[in-house]
């Protein structure tokens, strides 16, 4: 725990109205910075540093900013701050707290894909952070640093403020682009990818807030400093957000490649409730669950896809073995069948018989043959769908079931208590 917060060290620090405050702690430097480099040598810092997007896909961020730059203008640039994944919670804290640093990572990130005009799309549900983002736009625009010729740059940026209406399918970046342009959130089919043809059919740079949040530190540090924290295939600096039956739930920032044990025992203070971890779920509702045999395992991209688990979002949710995890399993499928757009059959369907086997299974009412259809409209689903939503909407579910060992003859889940 010797690491120095660097993502959220202006949090609770700066005040989040004060471009002013901002600008004392260090505020506005990365794009200067960035301007002096010219954007093939921004692109280049993301490319050495292997800087992977925190916003689930794990897409390296230096390739996706040269894919558009390469593109014909006009390009656009999109930040993702939907956040509706069940247990993720970062990118709120950060607009809240620190709203000009997500204008300013949207700016360098921009700047170095030749985006001029962006959008900013903010779950509804945030009122809080739409009002300190718009706040901390306008008074970037009033203080000259959006608009024209930034900086002395020749280069232009317009940005606008978009509020999401509730739905979790608009944080993908397709539907949150159908979203913009005023039509009703379906995911389109790729490719096209955003790269070519997104936002109006044109160049598109879409960015999760913590994504642009690292380019910060990244221009004025360099690609070294980020490589340095965590594991090569997967550095840089990380934010967890830690729930559940943790004695010190929170937002921490941590080097990725933390261990698992390290967050829920050192950040967290232990394991709350029972005292006794029954499991956790990485990655939020569309992640996996893991066991109290996963302990060691370290929280990054590429060491949990090699144990069959996500990171995601960054979600790491705990549960003492006191809670009734079907009750758990049972919210997650109803969550997915109310959320599923309905535009492939796999999801629209297959998350709709989930909810039922699911119901049944939380119920004590498992007919004979259940399990077996819950797996099998799993994989059709994790095969078959359109999207992410519909790709992801068993993997918790198949990783309980798994890893907690359900007992057909007692209807329970092993490691979990019954009740
Ligand atoms: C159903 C679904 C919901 C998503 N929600 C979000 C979200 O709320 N925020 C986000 O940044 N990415 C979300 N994504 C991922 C985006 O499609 C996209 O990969 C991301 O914005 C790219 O940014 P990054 O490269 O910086 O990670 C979602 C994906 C799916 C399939
Ligand atoms: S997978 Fe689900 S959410 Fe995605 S397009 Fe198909 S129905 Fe819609």
């Amino acid at each position: 725990m010797t690491y120095q917060p660097v993502l959220t060290a202006r949090l609770g620090v700066v005040d989040p109205s004060s471009l002013a405050d901002y600008e004392t702690h260090g505020g506005f430097q990365a794009l200067a910075k960035a301007v002096e480099l010219g954007p093939q040598a921004v692109i280049e810092t993301a490319r050495q540093a292997h800087v992977l997007g925190r916003g689930g896909a794990a897409f390296p961020a230096g390739i996706k900013w040269k894919s558009v730059a390469d593109q014909p203008a006009p390009r656009y640039m999109v930040v993702n701050a939907d956040e509706s994944e069940p247990g993720t919670f970062k990118d709120r804290i950060i607009m809240e707290g620190d709203p000009f640093s997500v204008v300013e990572g949207m700016m360098v990130a921009g700047f170095a894909a030749g985006a001029e005009q962006a959008y900013i799309y903010i779950r509804g549900e945030y009122p809080l952070a739409v009002k300190r983002i718009q706040h901390a736009v306008n008074a970037s625009y009033n203080a000259g640093y959006l608009g024209r010729n930034i900086l002395g740059s020749g280069w232009n940026l317009d940005v606008e403020v978009r509020k999401g209406a509730g739905a979790y399918i608009c944080g993908e970046e397709t539907a949150l682009f159908e979203s913009i342009e005023g039509k009703r959130g379906f995911p389109r089919f790729k490719p096209p990818f955003p790269t070519q043809a997104g936002l109006f059919g044109r160049p598109t740079l879409i960015n999760n807030v913590e994504t642009l949040l690292c380019a910060l530190p990244l221009v004025l540090r360099g690609p070294h400093w980020f490589k340095d924290i965590g594991p090569e295939n997967s550095p840089g600096p990380k934010l967890f957000c830690l729930s559940g039956r943790v004695r010190r739930p929170g937002l921490v920032e941590a080097p990725m490649g933390t261990p698992l044990r390290t967050l829920i025992m050192d950040y967290g203070g232990g394991v709350a409730g029972s005292g006794e971890l029954g499991g956790v779920l990485l990655g939020g509702a569309a992640g996996m669950f893991v066991g109290p045999s996963a302990l060691d395992v370290n929280l990054d991209f590429a060491t949990l896809r090699e144990i069959d688990a996500v990171l995601g979002s960054g979600v790491v949710m705990v549960f003492d073995t006191s809670v009734d995890i079907k009750q758990v399993l049972k919210r997650i499928s109803h969550f997915f069948a109310h959320e599923s757009c309905g535009k492939c059959y796999p999801c629209q369907i297959g998350t709709q018989r989930q909810m039922e086997i699911l119901d049944r299974l939380a119920d004590g009412r498992l007919r004979p043959g259940d399990l077996a259809l819950l797996r099998d409209v799993g994989q059709t689903m994790t095969d078959a769908s359109i999207c992410g939503l519909g790709q992801a909407a068993n993997g918790a579910i198949r990783t309980a079931l798994e890893r907690f060992g359900y007992d057909d003859v007692s209807g329970e889940l092993r490691q979990f208590g019954a009740r």
